[in-house]
């Protein structure tokens, strides 16, 4: 029953979808589209009832602001009147009967007039939002809306998005931006990360040198945390910071747009920024704290003391005046316990107070503050680390390190916002980290966002009330620019708009595909990645036993074009119209166009043929858990080509690597090769030795080649070639053994510690 309901659901859908004029985002709850179009111009009247209501006023205000911006139309407000009822009207009804929550709203649009309704002005702004998507693309006078009746709620209260200014400011247009288009798809919650180790960003009147000092860091790593050993700077300095009064302009920016800002001041940890300006804040003020340059973690952090309370007081006063909100976020996150554990004041503050660890000394420190924060009629949130040490009794928790510290506030009666790093993280590669814009690393492509549900299932009915919603994350440390901030979030963030605002049940990715794809060239400056375009490449046997390419793409009106040589495709390359023969390893580039414009769709991927491909092999000793779950990346005939992902790679901590390749019949062998990663700061090593046998019967290994592997420790992340020379051989089984170097030498951050060492594709040639 569910499944033909779903089904007619979807079929609806997708009728909407092939004249390309519904591509709502979220998805309505009810939806019907109708014939006909409204038709709107200049002289279309936007008309209000109550007519007394400011609220109702302001909406449509807003809404005609943000038609005159993205759509170049100018309309005007009226309260309603007999006369102005008569012609084509744009009409906001407050409708206090609706019993929609106070987000949801009705919409309908039929040619003579459009109707939105709503109990409240909020309810009435989002069905301003959904008239806003259904206009089409680009400028001009006169636009028409397609007919439809919508019923519309969303599914949480809370839909968000964290922004991270303290790795990289971002300016105040910028800000407001990003707002609006939070507010075009419906997500209500802007948690601006505002403080961190490496930078003050919010003006505190009573402690100047916050931003002074705080705000300013001297320079940032050079590419990707572990690149290079040791760790290069640029020497570019980095600052920003914003005023009091920019500030109350961008909350009341977010007012207008029914979006609360949720502000984050960082404690105890990521504190480093504060610390740099004021020493005294710290277990060891004589000890030259500066605005942190390296990204991570700082073990420089607040010193539980009177005076580092009453700092955190004075500075929560101030925000607690800039920000309406009921929510001040107090981070609570990744706070080293090492500065605590070295300070008699800390030692002696647990002794006096009872307090077992350090981690109930961190809840110490939170409780404090939830106190603070409470007396003034304010809530907590802080990140799932403050469940350690016991939960302060009102606060809420954004749980990121997976899903578990949710469900256990969730368990305890708390209010949670899920945002677990592997599908709300943004910073994470959204394609082939290969040829992507370096990030953090990670991969999260647009259809794993999509796919994840909000609601833990492991939480009873009568618990899960606590969820309160969903929030993306953009930590900014390599995202230097607005134009690599959107780049990253979006159109990301969108699903999890979607996520967060559609009801339950299962998501149709292709049918959000095909919505977003026509909805996408409304977001006009918006640096959207068009990675949704991209091509994936798989393989299949033909006849003969060769391999095939076979190219997909998800839109179905673009054409593929590609190069088998290296070179960049363009449209005067081979078309693509079936599957690619292929006799040798070849590298396939690939781009997609539409009616004769690149759509942005790509790929470039290596396929290797060799002996070893699709064969089975075993380990004598097994890699680290889920680094090859089911014993197939290391002949999958897909070659790790960049150290920025581990995605390919099969890594063996602490252990060295030992396993044999069947290859099914005694075959010649001439050449057996592989690579190894080089991450010297991130404890990847290659191996020592590797030592490469042959045999016919899986017992008398012979002709074995061993090989040193010879690397200079210092310089940048690399990938290191081994090759075994048979010449004229014959074998059934391989053999590789990898000698793990052991541990981190002297002079390595974490000299002494285990290494790892990582492979990709075992080609057998
Ligand atoms: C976090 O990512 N440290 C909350």
């Amino acid at each position: 029953m569910k499944y033909l309901f779903f089904c007619l659901f979807l079929s609806s859908t997708v009728l909407a979808q092939s004249d390309n004029q519904y591509n709502l985002i979220p998805f309505p709850a009810r939806f019907s589209g109708q014939n006909g179009q409204f038709s709107i111009s200049a002289s279309t009247r936007v008309i209000t009832s109550p007519a007394t209501d400011a609220t109702v006023r302001a909406v449509a205000q807003t809404f005609v602001n943000q038609l005159k911006a993205a759509n170049d139309l100018s309309l005007a407000v009226a309260p309603t009147s007999p006369a102005l009822a008569k012609g084509a009207h744009i009409f906001f009804a407050l409708n206090k009967k609706l019993n929609l929550g106070d987000e949801g709203y009705k919409l309908t649009v039929t040619p003579g007039k459009v109707l939105a309704e709503a109990a409240t002005s909020k309810g009435l702004f989002y069905a301003a939002q959904t008239i806003r998507q259904l206009l089409p693309a680009g400028k001009s006078a006169t636009v028409s809306l397609p007919a439809c009746a919508i019923t519309d709620k969303p599914r949480f209260g809370y839909r968000g998005l964290m922004l991270d200014v303290g790795r990289h400011f971002m300016p105040v247009p910028f800000v407001k931006k990003f707002i609006d288009l939070m507010a075009l798809h419906k997500q209500n919650t802007f948690h601006w990360h505002l403080t961190d180790d490496q930078g003050w960003r919010i003006d505190i009147k009573k402690y100047p040198k916050l931003t002074q000092i705080g705000s300013k860091r001297a320079e940032s790593i050079v590419g990707q945390y572990y690149q290079n050993y040791p760790q290069q700077f640029d020497g570019k300095p980095v600052g920003g910071f914003y005023t009091q009064e920019e500030i109350k302009d961008v909350v009341r920016y977010a007012q207008t747009r029914f979006v609360t800002i949720v502000p984050e001041i960082e404690m105890p940890g990521h504190a480093q920024a504060a610390l740099a300006a004021y020493p005294e804040l710290g277990c060891d003020p004589a000890k030259g704290y500066q605005v942190y340059t390296k990204w991570g973690v700082s073990e420089d952090v607040y010193c539980p003391s009177e005076k580092t309370f009453g700092f955190l007081q004075d500075v929560l006063t101030e925000v607690i005046a800039l920000f309406p909100g009921k929510y001040i976020h107090i981070g609570g996150d990744e706070c080293p316990k090492t500065a605590w554990k070295n300070s008699a004041f800390c030692q002696e503050l647990m002794k006096k107070n009872n307090l077992k660890d350090e981690n109930e000394l961190q809840s110490y420190f939170i409780r404090r503050i939830e106190k603070f924060l409470n007396s003034k009629g304010r809530s907590i949130i802080g990140w799932d680390e403050i469940l350690e040490g016991g939960l302060a009794p009102n606060a809420a928790v954004m749980s990121w390190r997976g899903t578990e510290g949710g469900i256990a506030a969730a368990k305890q009666k708390h209010a949670v916002i899920m945002t677990p790093g592997a599908t709300c993280y943004l910073d994470q590669y959204q394609g082939n980290p290969a040829t992507e814009p370096l990030a953090i690393g990670g991969y999260l492509p647009l259809d794993q966002v999509y796919a994840y549900e909000p609601m833990p299932n492991e939480l009873a009915a009568a618990d899960q009330k606590y969820i309160l919603g969903v929030q993306g994350n953009i930590w900014t440390e390599y995202m230097p620019t607005p134009e690599s901030v959107e780049y990253m979030a979006f159109p990301r963030a969108i699903a999890l708009a979607e996520l967060g605002w559609m009801q339950p049940g299962p998501h149709n990715f292709e049918d959000f595909a095909q919505r977003l794809k026509n909805h996408l060239p409304k977001l006009t400056g918006v640096n959207y990645a068009k990675r949704l375009f991209d091509i994936t490449a798989s393989t299949q046997p033909n006849e003969q036993g060769q391999i095939q390419v076979v190219l997909k793409k998800l839109d179905t009106d673009s054409q593929i074009f590609y190069t088998l040589n290296g070179k960049e495709p363009n449209e005067r390359s081979t078309e693509y119209i079936g599957p690619i023969t292929l006799t040798k390893t070849t590298t396939i580039r690939a781009m997609t166009r539409t009616g004769g414009a690149p759509t942005g769709g790509q790929l470039t991927q290596t396929f290797t043929l060799h002996k070893g491909k699709n064969k089975p092999y075993t380990y004598a000793l097994a890699p680290d858990q889920s680094s090859d779950p089911t014993s197939a990346k290391l002949t999958d005939g897909v070659r790790g080509d960049t150290p920025r992902s581990r995605r390919e790679w099969v890594s063996f901590y602490g252990s060295d690597m030992d396993l044999t390749l069947d290859l099914g019949d005694i075959t010649s062998v001439t050449k057996v090769s592989l690579n190894f990663l080089k991450i010297i700061l991130e404890k990847g090593f290659p191996p020592t030795a590797v030592e490469i046998a042959l045999s016919k019967d899986e017992s008398d290994f012979k002709d074995a080649i061993t090989q040193p592997v010879t690397y200079d420790l210092n310089g940048p992340w690399a990938i290191l070639p081994v090759v075994a020379d048979f010449k004229t051989a014959r074998a059934r089984y391989v053999r590789i053994r990898a000698k793990n170097a052991g541990v981190c030498p002297a002079g390595h951050p974490n000299a002494g510690a285990k290494t790892w060492l990582a492979t990709d594709e075992v080609v057998v040639e």
